[in-house]
């Protein structure tokens, strides 16, 4: 099938794509989604959205990379402020107790987008610490100019909108106009380029925030193979944190993740248990239930 190069607009290439391509990204029309777009046509050396849906449906590697083309970078600090409160009332202390460890506590920032996320989770901890535990933070992400917002730590005063004031007094200095964190929140967030998708993982992780990424943007097999991956880099007992819109669907809860029992957007990592199948039963895999802080 050909679609007339003409008549084929932004919108209408995404609400195509998104459809064949089992995506969910119609409502985010951001200008910087459509710039990487742009981008991506030019580079391969087509003329317009007509033929890169062409391309798309010839090619599954491209089809494949799509939704990293169609990334959206928008983040800010304490996003959603009551589920950080929980994290650090209900969640942080239970997810310590019982751990007496002076290994760090590790946690990951899946889709870190400028430093946003990972510098709330740093801000947090050096307001309240929940442990004597030095904190360690993974921040990735695969946009370039995202990462480098992060290392470079300053941010406009809008970012900043959900901090209480005492927090940003703690946690930032004013420096030519904008906000910079200071070194006891940098310093415990390290940034890398990683495609959550391709890239090895990390391990044995406390903590994982993936927030308006994994759980927004993809279905599918995408969906199924993300959740996974979170389910690998997460240790026994460990904690995946999304976003208020976001939900685990059936199918992910019974595999990989158990809700935090009455708090909403925590969920812990489940156990899987190859036992050998009862007699004349095809089940392999049970899935347990582990005890959060465990
Ligand atoms: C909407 S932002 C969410 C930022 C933050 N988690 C929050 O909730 O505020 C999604 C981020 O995921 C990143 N991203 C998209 N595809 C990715 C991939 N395959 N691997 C790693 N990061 C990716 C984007 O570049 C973007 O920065």
């Amino acid at each position: 099938m050909t679609d007339n190069v003409e008549s084929l607009s932004y919108d209408d290439f995404l609400k195509r794509a998104c459809k064949a391509f089992d995506l969910n990204w119609r409502k985010y029309r951001r200008r910087a989604t459509r710039r990487n777009l742009e981008e991506r046509i030019r580079r391969l050396g087509l003329a317009g959205y007509a033929n890169y849906l062409e391309r798309l449906r010839n090619d599954p590697g491209e089809a494949d990379h799509l939704p990293d083309v169609l990334r959206v970078t928008v983040s800010r600090f304490m996003r959603e402020r009551e589920r950080w409160e929980t994290l650090r009332n209900s969640i942080l202390p239970l997810l310590l107790s019982g751990r007496s460890s002076s290994a760090p506590f590790r946690a990951w920032s899946a889709g870190c987008c400028g430093g946003e996320e990972p510098y709330t989770l740093s801000l947090v901890w050096l307001d309240q610490p929940p442990s004597d535990r030095p904190l360690k933070v993974l921040a990735t992400d695969i946009d370039e100019d995202a990462l480098l917002r992060g290392r470079t730590g300053c941010y406009e005063t809008n970012s900043l909108r959900e901090l209480r004031e005492p927090l940003v007094q703690k946690g930032f200095r004013l420096q030519g106009g904008k906000w910079c964190v200071r070194e006891e929140v940098r310093s415990p967030v390290v940034f890398r380029n990683q495609n959550l998708r391709a890239d090895p993982l990390p391990e044995n992780m406390d903590l994982i925030l993936c927030r308006y990424f994994v759980f927004t943007y993809y279905r599918g097999y995408r969906r199924h193979e993300g959740a996974e991956r979170l389910w690998k880099a997460l240790r026994p007992g460990g904690v995946l944190m999304i976003g208020k819109k976001e939900g685990l669907g059936p199918g992910e809860r019974q595999e990989f993740f158990t809700p935090w029992p009455g708090l909403e957007g925590f969920y812990v990592r489940k156990e899987l248990k190859t036992v050998p199948p009862p007699l004349g039963s095809a089940a392999g895999m049970v899935g347990q239930t582990p005890q959060p802080g465990l």
